[in-house]
């Protein structure tokens, strides 16, 4: 069967923050049916929603209390099926969060699990008691900050976490919770959902032993959310990525297989070797590949970054540009037209890929994180650590037009547009625009598009090339390359090309040399070798 997934491109939608019907200041699902158009004329092939499904929003619906239903707040199962309806029209596929690892404290599962050790759902968390001397059975620490374990009085155990308190870990040695998983995954795909991005799939399954991880010292740089993690002062050896958790995906796969769906995994592991596991032996059919977001602004880092990813996992990959957990990339790259401008000679890069280029919302304007008032905080992240905001600045409201509510919402937005937001950078401003950030962003989808080499698995080879040059062939037919230095670069490609996508107007080919400006990348095809005249 055609693996429809392999060379994608895709789109991430933070539903609660993409478009706003009914002006209650939070996004929902028919806001992003009305917006599906944008995507489809973007070139956007598959579309992830985040979780819209019921939830006290803890950690804004990675809590999640029903799997099986749609949130008020965000719409009905009705309006799922409009717009899974729509969105197939438009040729695109849609994919859905599911959260195996942990469920909402206010699950009924978990309501039941707490009333006592005997009670019917109890072995569906992870209870153990204190350890000999009172406190925590062991040292294990919660992503968001504090032990991965709350004590629950009534029943006198502990249960774990590793994310809130209020997102109990669901134990999946219990075959219950496996037969439950695979009722939900049958009926979203029955439903016509096309895939499923799975959250912290390098989670699941633990140590049965419940060891100790080991402390890492001295503890890493952790600064990934502006906050103070404990969670990166260990080395998670006994908490995540447990073999076991590859059996789950096999039999997922079964399921998906049936349905010609998709499992895109969240796989947050930054060892080439140990994610290219999920992609082997009918488990996973894709997963992210983080360290795309991590690369900083250097050829050299960029290459060695992803080169192992690429070399271990090849076009089984998707490359996030932004997430709703990570900064925009136009800000990780120094903000501002600078920040923007590398932005997109990175995202042509990753289109150079094998696998899935992945946008987040907002990626097509430039968007950089939003700026907000030091008393916004409505990331737990952000609540938990006093004079941060966590992961607010990347979840501000898309800004589909200049004006108060940004044409997000008629309301008040749940999160403020960001004190930074320009008029031009919004879809309104810059649709139709030459040489507007979206209509760049467009033109490197349809170009990507219309490159075979680009998308079908063609091999790739990393090109010899000056030092602020990243350059990749693929197929022996397109050089994608990107100069990352503050001076034009010039990159010999040993054959004659054409031009098929520059990020910038002054890319230009030189005899058999490509010319890049500072911060620039393109895509040059080759072309046939002149006729022979003998
Ligand atoms: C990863 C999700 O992307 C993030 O937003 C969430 O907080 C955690 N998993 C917990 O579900």
């Amino acid at each position: 069967m055609a693996r429809w997934w392999r060379g994608s491109v895709g789109y991430e939608v933070y539903v609660r923050s993409f478009a706003d019907t009914d002006g209650d200041g939070i996004g929902d699902l028919p806001g992003v049916r009305q917006r599906l158009g944008h995507l489809a004329e973007l070139g956007v092939d598959v579309v992830w929603l985040t979780p819209f499904m019921p939830s006290p929003q803890a950690d804004h619906g990675y809590d999640v209390a029903d799997y099986l239903d749609v949130d008020p707040v965000y719409g009905s199962l009705a309006d799922l099926d409009a717009l899974l309806a729509d969105a197939h029209q438009l040729g695109m596929k849609v994919i859905c969060d599911l959260v195996p690892n942990h469920t909402s404290n206010q699950h009924r599962w978990f309501l039941d699990a707490r009333r006592s050790r005997q009670a019917r759902h109890r072995n569906w968390y992870v209870w153990r008691d204190p350890a000999p001397g009172g406190g925590p059975p062991n040292n294990w620490v919660s992503h968001f900050g504090g032990p991965a374990w709350t004590f629950d009085e009534h029943t006198g155990q502990y249960y774990m976490h590793l994310f809130l308190p209020e997102q109990p870990d669901l134990n999946w040695a219990e075959p219950e919770v496996r037969a439950a998983f695979a009722q939900i995954l049958e009926t979203w795909f029955c439903r016509g959902v096309d895939g499923v991005r799975i959250d912290v799939a390098h989670s699941l399954v633990e140590d049965s032993g419940f060891r100790d991880n080991p402390v890492l010292d001295p503890p890493p740089d952790d600064d990934r959310h502006g906050s103070i993690s404990t969670f990166e002062h260990f080395q998670h050896a006994h908490d995540l990525d447990q073999d076991g958790v590859l059996e789950i995906y096999r039999d997922w796969h079964r399921i998906a297989a049936r349905h010609d769906a998709v499992l895109l995994g969240e796989v947050y592991l930054l060892d080439p070797a140990r994610l290219a596991r999920y992609l082997e032996g009918d488990a996973l059919h894709q997963s992210f590949c983080f360290a795309a977001l991590r690369a900083s602004w250097d050829a050299r880092d960029i290459r060695a970054t992803l080169r192992p990813y690429v070399e271990a996992s090849g076009d089984a990959l998707a490359w996030p540009l932004s997430s709703h957990d990570d900064p925009h990339a136009a800000t990780r790259f120094g903000g501002g037209d600078r920040g923007a401008r590398r932005q997109l000679a990175y995202l042509t890069l990753l289109c150079g890929l094998p696998g899935s280029p992945f946008l987040y919302q907002g990626d097509e304007l430039g968007l950089d994180d939003a700026e907000l008032p030091d008393t916004v905080a409505e990331d737990p992240i952000a609540r938990r650590n006093p004079g941060t905001h966590g992961r607010d600045p990347q979840r501000t409201p898309m800004p589909w037009q200049p004006g108060p509510g940004v044409g997000f919402t008629t309301g008040t937005p749940w999160l403020p547009v960001g004190t930074n937001r320009t008029d031009e950078r919004t879809v309104a401003a810059q649709t139709g625009v030459p040489g507007s950030h979206l209509e760049r962003t467009r033109r490197l989808l349809l170009s990507r598009r219309r490159l075979p080499a680009l998308t079908d698995g063609s091999p790739i080879r990393w090109l010899p090339s000056p030092d602020p040059v990243v350059a990749i062939e693929r197929g022996g037919q397109v050089v994608v390359a990107l100069n990352v230095g503050d001076e034009p670069a010039r990159l010999p490609v040993g054959h004659p090309v054409a031009i098929a996508y520059a990020t910038d107007d002054d890319v230009r080919v030189d005899a058999q040399t490509l010319v890049l400006p500072a911060d620039a990348a393109a895509i040059v095809q080759r072309l046939p070798a002149p006729a022979s005249s003998g």
